[in-house]
């Protein structure tokens, strides 16, 4: 871990151009779908051209070794992002895969019981299922409090010597809710419970400090807020946790062939990866994190939150339309409905007047969206290198939406 000083004052009128300037795809179009996967900057781009360069130049082996120290250094920048360090850091191609990885190294017996929340995201909820299906296991829903974020007070409730695991979605796929996941952390370290928390929707606009979080595990992705390519991910997993985790499939870089009938695993996350590797890529999201780094995340916090809190007044004092984020601490991502209006018109409409946005369907977060009918929603992530004047522009093309057919 460095420690690492960074600027917290707010982003000025000539720092937001100079990130517009780092940022080829605003000349494009009002952008706001980085829930989704937000635009690249101009060194995230280069640092994987580059990469690739040498691959096509001296073959992918020896651009793999010529630029050793630095593709190293991505474990430490992704230590650094969220408070751990390096050998407790894996790489993956999404995070989805980063999650399976450790959830799947967790061995169920019957009866074993694992709570998660009703925000929980659909890959993660089949997983449960199957290992439900697999090994007796119990999967049980804590309620939500009064304001839609995980209620702790049931959590603590819950809790007794079955339950094995308690695996949450920090931030949920389908809307701005920021479940209170230190508070979750503190419960399951006061029971021991391993504690497994996605963070794929976090990473990249807030603050992520694992000791604070207190989880035993996080996984995240590339693509979203930290504007890193796709097909990147990672999983970080707590030193004291590593050893006792056996991965669910290795090979001989995760676990040396050191006999010939025994390997031994790896004492760092890397027993997660596999030998290959898009080192281009990797390339690309250390150059994504160290940006995010150096802008400093309090002030991404806070630059994103404040235009989604724009958003949401903006839609609020339209009629027919509604906003549907849940929580106490809401996040840079919007979810609304048109009366009348199928989701999927409306990202057209607004793509015809160059505004980008995206859709959340019920399959991903079933349980809230069952218990809320929802249907598919209209989803909007602003980042910090939007500008008010596009949220403005996004809020007149909602409104203009209510009457297109
Ligand atoms: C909450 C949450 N978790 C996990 C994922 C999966 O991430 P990836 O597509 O990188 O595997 C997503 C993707 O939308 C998500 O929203």
């Amino acid at each position: 871990m460095s420690s690492h000083t960074v600027s917290t004052r707010p982003f000025s009128e000539a720092d937001i151009d100079a990130i517009r300037d780092d940022t080829p795809g605003v000349r494009e179009s009002a952008y706001l779908m980085s829930a989704g996967s937000a635009l690249m900057t101009t060194s995230v781009y280069t640092a994987i051209r580059a990469h690739l360069d040498l691959e096509m130049k001296i073959g992918g082996y020896a651009a793999a070794d010529s630029r050793a120290e630095a593709l190293d250094g991505v474990y430490d920048s992704v230590a650094r992002l969220v408070g751990v360090d390096a050998d407790e850091v894996a790489l993956t191609e999404n995070a989805t895969v980063a999650w399976q990885l450790i959830f799947n190294s967790l061995r169920f017996r019957p009866g074993d019981r694992i709570l998660t929340g009703e925000a929980e995201y659909g890959a993660n909820f089949v997983s449960y299922l199957q290992v439900a299906q697999r090994y007796g296991a119990v999967v049980e829903v804590v309620p939500s409090d009064e304001f839609g974020q995980m209620d702790t007070n049931a959590l603590e409730q819950m809790i007794d010597e079955r339950v094995r695991l308690i695996s949450i979605t920090w931030v949920p796929t389908n809307g701005g809710l920021v479940n209170p996941a230190a508070e979750v952390g503190r419960i399951a370290r006061r029971h021991g419970i391993f504690y497994l928390l996605d963070a794929c929707q976090a990473v990249g606009q807030m603050p992520v400090d694992m000791e604070e979080l207190g989880c035993d595990a996080l996984s995240a992705t590339g693509r979203k807020f930290l504007r890193g390519p796709r097909g990147t991910g990672f999983l970080c997993v707590r030193r004291e946790a590593l050893l006792d985790l056996e991965p669910p499939m290795i090979d001989h870089f995760a676990a040396p062939w050191t006999s010939l009938d025994s390997y031994t695993l790896r004492r760092d996350a890397r027993r997660f990866e596999t030998w290959e590797n898009a080192y281009a890529l990797r390339a690309g999201l250390g150059a994504s994190i160290d940006y995010a780094l150096e802008l400093g995340l309090e002030r991404i916090q806070e630059r994103c939150y404040s235009l989604a809190d724009r958003m949401r007044d903006g839609l609020d004092s339209i009629p027919g339309v509604s906003v549907h984020d849940l929580g106490v601490e809401r996040c840079a991502i919007v979810s609304f409905t048109v009366d009348g209006q199928p989701a999927e018109r409306v990202v057209t409409h607004a793509q015809s007047l160059g505004v980008t946005i995206g859709t959340s369907g019920p399959n991903s977060t079933l349980i809230d969206a069952d218990r809320r009918r929802l249907p598919t929603l209209n989803r909007a992530a602003p980042h910090y290198f939007n500008t008010e004047e596009e949220v403005d522009l996004f809020v007149d093309v909602v409104q203009q939406a209510r009457s297109v057919r």
